[in-house]
């Protein structure tokens, strides 16, 4: 399955500066535990700030740009659809981990989203999630990571591609 995950202010902010505009250690656990096992799929600007792949996970860092250097559990894509055909080989799910033009790029292709809800507005935020990404899609769980919550979202329409 390909499931979108990001954490998410009031006005639909993931990002400033390039960076988290924040840090939460609970939600930092849940993304870990919830990834862990998988594959992850983020753009060039997220891996950047990541630094070094995830452990415990295929990670797959998409550019147009083919300068990454290829490292143990990093594979490079310069496009969507040899993520998505490279995918069809895998055994696990595929987490679309952003930033904010990857969640764009695979919108249409996203099945579920867990949305952990980040109880700030963050002045000056520059990346944000796409216009009405969750539309077509309804809430199917609810938890609450100490004082945040995270919602998971199935889409109403069966969008597998496997
Ligand atoms: N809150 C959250 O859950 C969360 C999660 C992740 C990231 N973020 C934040 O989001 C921000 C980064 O987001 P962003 O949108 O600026 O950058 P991004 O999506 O991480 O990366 C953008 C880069 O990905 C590559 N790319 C994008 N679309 C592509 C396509 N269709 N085919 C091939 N390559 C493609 C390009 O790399 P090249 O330029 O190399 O071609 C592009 O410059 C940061 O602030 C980060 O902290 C937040």
């Amino acid at each position: 399955m390909i499931i979108g995950i990001a954490a998410v202010d009031r006005k639909g902010a993931i990002g400033k500066g390039g960076k988290l505009p924040w840090h939460y250690s609970a939600d930092m656990k849940f993304f870990r535990e919830t990834t862990t096992g998988h594959a992850v799929v983020m753009g060039r600007k997220t891996w950047l700030t990541i630094g070094k792949p995830l452990k415990n996970r295929l990670n797959i860092v998409l550019s147009r740009d083919t300068d990454i250097e290829p490292q143990e559990s990093l594979v490079v894509f310069s496009d969507i659809e040899s993520v998505l055909s490279f995918n069809k080989s895998l055994s696990t799910d595929l987490f679309v981990i952003g930033g904010a033009q990857i969640y764009e790029a695979f919108r249409e292709h996203i099945e579920k989203w867990i949305i952990t809800e980040v109880p700030l507005t963050v002045q000056g935020a520059d990346a944000f999630m796409p216009k009405g990404y969750l539309e077509g899609f309804e809430v199917v769980d609810s938890k609450f990571l100490d004082d945040l919550r995270t919602l998971s979202f199935a889409s109403t329409s069966n969008k597998s591609e496997n």
